[in-house]
């Protein structure tokens, strides 16, 4: 594995890769990696002849009050599970690298983030935007690899590719879970004991939902009041939604088309994500 710093050491570490006609995969993250990395890894690698890992806090999606500055990080332990898990480059460039003097030209997604953490996160996904849209002109991939539990990442991130013609495919792949069903997420580290027990109460609403949408429940109100007796554990409910897969807009009741089930909660200071499709 190749580790660089800079886009010009990335175009070279590529030129190499490239010059024998491989497929290259890419998983953009922003390190302190867990099984829910390495599975977007292990997509690639079994979808491409090369896979780039790019680590990355992006500053442009951090609110003002956000945790841009806590974000976990271990750069060594990174690009340790990168080398074990059969990456071929790690792209790691620091914020100038990324966003030089200067730098003004923005990626503004529309409707899809009207809703869900669009709406609690004013200016997000510009940022994620923004950043995808650069990491992707730096890498050139063939196809890049997503969490399901960032739902609405991935619609993002699917809608900017067709709007402005990238030519990269972007593929979505299942969300891990810890034994007892919690989301893996880097920000789990910030849970103590009692708060990591709590959050549970995240998926275990998603999986009540599921289970009843399973045996016929199609009434939108009836599926929230069954998560929503689950997320009474949580200390402020954000959003628990149902929403159509495509537009992200509320899912019609009863539910004739796939629904995702999104749900975002704090517990104690952490604000966790996590959903389920329903079809
Ligand atoms: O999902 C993430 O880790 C980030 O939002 C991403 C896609 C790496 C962009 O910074």
């Amino acid at each position: 594995m190749e580790t660089v710093t800079t886009v010009a050491g990335l175009r070279m570490a590529l030129a190499k890769t490239r010059k024998s006609g491989k497929r290259v995969g890419f998983v953009p993250t922003m390190g302190y990696l867990h099984k829910g990395h390495v599975a977007l890894i292990e997509a690639s690698r079994a979808q491409s002849d090369a896979t780039v890992v790019s680590i990355f806090v992006n500053p442009t999606q951090f609110g003002p009050n956000e945790d841009l500055n806590t974000y976990p990080r271990d750069f060594l332990r990174d690009e340790r599970q990168c080398r074990d898990a059969g990456v071929s480059i790690l792209f790691a460039p620091d914020a100038r690298e990324v966003y030089p003097g200067g730098f003004e030209t923005l990626v503004e997604p529309s409707e899809l983030t009207k809703s869900l953490c669009g709406a609690f996160r004013p200016g997000h996904f510009r940022g994620v935007a923004t950043v995808v849209c650069k990491l992707f002109n730096m890498v050139q991939p063939d196809v890049a690899f997503f969490g399901q539990k960032d739902f609405q990442q991935c619609a993002v991130v699917r809608r900017m590719a067709i709007d402005l013609d990238l030519s990269v495919e972007i593929v979505t792949v299942q969300t891990v879970r810890e034994p007892d069903g919690l989301a893996m997420s880097s920000r789990n580290r910030f849970l103590n004991e009692e708060q990591r027990q709590r959050a549970l109460a995240i998926s275990r609403a998603l999986f009540a939902a599921e289970a009843e949408f399973k045996a016929g429940e199609r009434e939108v109100d009836a599926l929230l009041e069954i998560a929503k007796r689950q997320l009474e554990r949580v200390d402020l409910l954000q959003y628990a939604e149902l929403v159509e897969v495509d537009t992200l807009k509320p899912a019609e009741s009863p539910l004739r088309r796939p629904a995702v089930f999104c749900v975002a909660a704090y517990v104690g200071g952490t604000r966790l994500i996590d959903n389920v499709i329903l079809n």
